[in-house]
């Protein structure tokens, strides 16, 4: 089943999702942004703990959702392989039509994410085995670079994908940066720039301190993961 755009910017659960089949039961719901985000005919491959899935939006408005990975040699799918609606495997040259998710040969189909719009945002609920919980507490890389400090401009947060997972690079004072997990404390979406001292999960409303990644208004309880930075040549590592 597939979703009807106007349904989800009506604001309606738009419960005739994606979803096709090998969903287990544990599953969570991720909120992956603005409907907008992704053009008419076009794709977006996100990444939601250390799963990578990609959405693609067809031209009659239908979003279907696949985890990004060829199902034959286990390679991830990358934009580079989309051509109008078909995907082809970077290792094998497999291609799978992105409406249905099969291969143009008698091969395994694509592994299908369910997916729904809810207020004008793409919601995917990615399967706990796909998705193992973010190592936040794992030792971040110290030999990272992680980004050039000119393009952190002041107050603003900046997302860098890192070898513990995503984390928003800001500049809290003048020179001064810290890094906070861009995973929310409570069910796992990624928080965005809100506005000039907060950051925002789209999934269940919750604000974060950008100052120090404290909670200012729940439902979680537990702040985001603070990293200190440091400064080399211009460029920002975790220390
Ligand atoms: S997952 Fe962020 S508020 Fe619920």
């Amino acid at each position: 089943m597939e979703i009807d755009r106007r349904t989800a910017l009506a604001g309606t659960l738009a419960v005739g999702a994606a979803l096709i089949f090998d969903i287990p039961a544990h599953a969570t719901e991720f909120n992956l942004g603005k409907v907008t985000a992704i053009k008419i005919g076009a794709s977006k491959i996100f990444t939601v703990g250390q799963s990578r899935i990609l959405i693609y939006r067809s031209s009659s408005q239908k979003f279907l959702g696949y985890t990004a990975v060829c199902p034959v040699d286990k390679t991830p799918l990358a934009l580079t392989g989309v051509s109008g609606s078909r995907i082809t495997c970077s290792k094998d040259k497999i291609a799978f039509s992105m409406t249905t998710g099969k291969p143009t040969s008698k091969l395994a189909p694509l592994a299908s994410v369910k997916v729904r719009l809810q207020n004008g945002f793409v919601l995917a609920t990615v399967p706990v085995a796909a998705s193992p919980t973010p190592t936040q507490t794992a030792a971040p890389s110290t030999t990272q670079e992680l980004i050039e400090t000119n393009k952190v401009p002041a107050s603003t947060a900046v997302k860098v994908n890192t070898s513990i997972g995503p984390v928003m690079i800001i500049q809290v004072q003048r020179g001064s940066y810290i890094a906070l997990s861009a995973v929310c404390t409570h069910g796992g979406c990624e928080v965005a720039d809100a506005n000039a001292s907060t950051l925002g999960c789209g999934c269940h409303g919750a604000i974060f301190d950008k100052a120090d990644g404290s909670v200012l208004q729940g439902p979680p309880k537990t702040p985001l993961k603070r990293y200190d930075l440091v400064e080399r040549e211009g460029f920002l590592y975790f220390s």
